[in-house]
Order: structure tokens, then C-alpha cells, then sequence
């Protein structure tokens, strides 16, 4: 099996520095396209499958040195009591919004193989189909992330009913978010034992606070999650997996992340991977941190800024390359697999 990204992800030595995409599997994709005409998102997620074949499109197609799970992290939302839905308009919508001490003692903290299935199901079809080719990346929502999307009932521009709860009924949202944190944890440990060999937790929404807030309210909790997971590891005698935490925005709160345990940090391209590293303590493996728009510069622009990541990231004991968040529906396929090919060639030792 090509294990480049494992072993990065752990700080050992590398042939050359592994990559993977964020949203790699998706709508800038025909192929991903010619599956979605036949059914919606949703039901793309549920069907183990179809989940599965979509998976594996980018690996087959870019060359990319780790697969990640097709699903998306308000799954876990609605198993925990909530209805969701897709729309091609407005993007995802959680319903009724958990604002209110009613609705939130109404949420369950949900077995994820009985809720859940279709996802172990599509990770253990993933394995079978991956053997002697590349890792699969299980994933899921950070606490605080999750809760955005629960309490504003969607996507939101400035967060105005999430940051209200937290300031003005903090007990509330301290319940809201012990109880996605432990749906969470249980989520990410099923996973781990359907055979997922990496975990990604995904906080996008994290960098809309000042440092001191990121710590109170979102990162204590990944913090109680990465530790958990950790001890369970350890008694389940399972090999360590390792866990990345990525930040939607990580330029004002790196100092915070280096403290979350995480074995790999994500950057976004706010900053340079080369001061993020120094201000991650300079002993942490790190992912990223390409612009994800720069995949519409011409390729030979596109290369310098590849050579750029790559020399600033050197310094680290490991280098996942990705972009600083997913790749955008309009990029072009031929840039995104003459990427792969740039890291590849230009990290390769000799
Ligand atoms: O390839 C992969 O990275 C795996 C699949 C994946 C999806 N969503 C598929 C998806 C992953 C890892 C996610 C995570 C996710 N979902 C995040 C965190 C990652 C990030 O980008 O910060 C967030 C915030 C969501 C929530 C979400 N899902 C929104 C806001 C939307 C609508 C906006 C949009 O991009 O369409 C989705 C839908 C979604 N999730 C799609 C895909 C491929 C598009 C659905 C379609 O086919 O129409």
C-alpha cells in the first residue's frame, strides 16, 4: 500500500511529501456529477455503495495519496433528532433550529452503528476496495462547527444566534455542545473500528473567534474529544490513528491549536506555512496550505506557488500538501491533477 500519508502523518521519513485535497470528491468533477444525476446528496451519503464509488474517484483520477470518506458532517445532526435536508439553492437546512432548552433536551446522543450505519457500512466496502492502494480518512464536524449549523438552522454570515446563545445563556450552549461532543467522540470511534486509518476534524467556523473565545468555546471541546479518543485507542489495543484538526481560519488562534493534541495541525493560505510552524511550537506535522483559487492561475504560476509551500514547509517534522480549504465547484480538473504531479515531482527525494 502506498502509506506515504500515514507515515507523514506520524513525522517519519517520506520518498516524497503525500497529498490529498479537501472536497476532492465532488462537484468540479464529471464523473462525480454523471453519479449525483441519479440521485440526491443525501441519498448519495445513505447509499453505501454509491458512497464508496465516489470515494475512490479522486484517487483514480488525480492520483492523490489518501482517500477520504464521502459524507458530510451534519450527518450526524440528524441522527441526533434533527431534520436535514440539501437544498441546490440555499445549501444545507437543519430543522427545527436547537435554540431553545426544549429542542435541545429533545436531541439524542446516537449509537452511531444503528443511526449511522450507511457510513461504517460505506468505510468497511471502502476497505475491501482500497486494499494495496491508499488510506481512508474518516472525518466529522468539530463540536463548535456542528453547533453552528444547529443553531442557526443553516449556513450563516456572522453567526449572530450561535454567538448570542454564548454569551447570553451559556448553560444552554455548554448542554448543546456536551452532547454534540459526545455524539461526536462515539461517531469518530466507529469509524476508527469500521477501519478508518486517519481522522480529520473539521472546524471551519472556528476562526470567527478571538483567541480567548476559540478556547472557551470551541477548542476545549475538540480538546475533551482528541483526548478521549487517544485513551480509547490505548485500552482497545488499536494501533494509534492519527488525528488532524483543521481550522477554517487558523491565522489568529495558532497558539490555541497547538495545544489541542491533535498529531497533525491544518493552515490555511492566510499565512505562511513557515511562520505557522513556528507558532505551532515548530514540533508538529502540518497539512496545507495552498489558496484553494490559485488552481485558476496558468499551471507554470501555479508550480512557483507549489515550490513556495513546499520549501516554507521543510521545516516541519511532516508536510500533508492540501489546499487551505476545499477545492471550489468551478476549478478545473486539469489543474487539480497537474497539482498532484507538482508535489509530487518537486518534493521527491533523491
Ligand atoms: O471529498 C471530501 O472532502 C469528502 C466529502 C465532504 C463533503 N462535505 C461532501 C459535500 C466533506 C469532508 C464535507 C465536510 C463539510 N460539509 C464541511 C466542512 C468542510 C469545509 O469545507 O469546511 C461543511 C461546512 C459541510 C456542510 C455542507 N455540506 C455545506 C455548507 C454544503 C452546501 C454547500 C456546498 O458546498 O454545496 C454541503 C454539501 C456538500 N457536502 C456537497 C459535497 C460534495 C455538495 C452537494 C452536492 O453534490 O450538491
Amino acid at each position: 500500500m502506498n502509506d506515504t500519508f500515514l507515515k507523514a502523518c506520524r513525522g517519519e521519513e517520506v520518498p516524497y511529501t503525500p497529498i490529498w485535497i479537501m472536497r476532492q470528491a465532488g462537484r468540479y468533477l464529471d464523473q462525480y456529477q454523471n453519479v449525483r444525476k441519479k440521485v440526491d446528496f443525501l441519498t448519495l451519503c445513505k447509499t453505501p455503495d454509491l458512497a464508496a464509488e465516489v470515494t475512490i474517484q479522486p484517487v483514480d483520477i488525480l492520483n492523490v495519496d489518501a482517500a477520504i470518506l464521502f459524507s458530510d458532517i451534519l450527518i450526524p445532526c440528524e441522527a441526533m433528532g434533527m431534520n436535514l435536508e440539501f437544498q441546490e439553492s440555499s445549501g444545507p437546512v437543519l430543522s427545527p433550529a436547537a435554540r431553545d432548552k426544549n429542542s435541545i433536551d429533545g436531541l439524542s446522543v446516537p449509537d452511531p452503528e444503528d443511526k449511522m450505519k450507511f457510513v461504517m457500512d460505506t468505510i468497511r466496502i471502502l476497505r475491501k476496495e482500497l486494499t494495496g492502494r491508499v488510506p481512508l480518512i474518516g472525518f466529522a464536524g468539530a463540536p463548535f462547527t456542528t453547533a453552528t449549523y444547529m443553531i442557526e438552522g443553516g449556513t450563516s454570515k456572522n453567526f449572530l444566534n450561535t454567538k448570542r446563545m454564548i454569551y447570553e445563556n451559556p448553560d444552554l450552549y455548554k448542554s448543546l455542545m456536551d452532547k454534540i461532543t459526545a455524539a461526536i467522540t462515539g461517531y469518530l470511534k466507529a469509524q476508527v473500528s469500521a477501519g478508518a486509518q486517519a481522522v480529520q476534524i473539521f472546524d471551519t467556523w472556528g476562526g470567527i473567534f478571538s483567541p480567548g473565545d476559540f478556547r472557551e468555546y470551541a477548542l476545549s471541546y475538540v480538546i475533551k474529544i482528541i483526548e478521549e479518543l487517544k485513551k480509547w485507542m490505548k485500552t482497545e489495543n488499536h494501533e494509534h490513528v492519527p488525528i488532524i484538526y483543521f481550522v477554517g481560519e487558523t491565522a489568529g488562534i495558532l497558539e490555541e491549536i497547538r495545544t489541542s493534541g491533535a498529531d497533525v495541525c491544518g493552515v490555511d493560505w492566510r499565512i505562511n506555512i513557515d511562520d505557522a510552524i513556528k507558532r505551532l511550537g515548530g514540533d508538529v506535522v502540518v497539512q496545507g496550505n495552498l489558496d484553494p483559487l490559485s488552481l485558476f492561475l496558468p499551471q507554470d504560476r501555479i508550480e512557483e506557488r507549489v515550490k513556495d509551500v513546499l520549501s516554507r514547509a521543510s521545516s516541519a517534522p511532516g508536510h500533508i500538501f492540501n489546499l487551505g480549504h476545499g477545492v471550489v465547484p468551478q476549478t478545473p480538473p486539469d489543474n487539480v491533477i497537474a497539482l498532484v504531479e507538482m508535489v509530487h515531482r518537486l518534493s521527491k527525494k533523491q
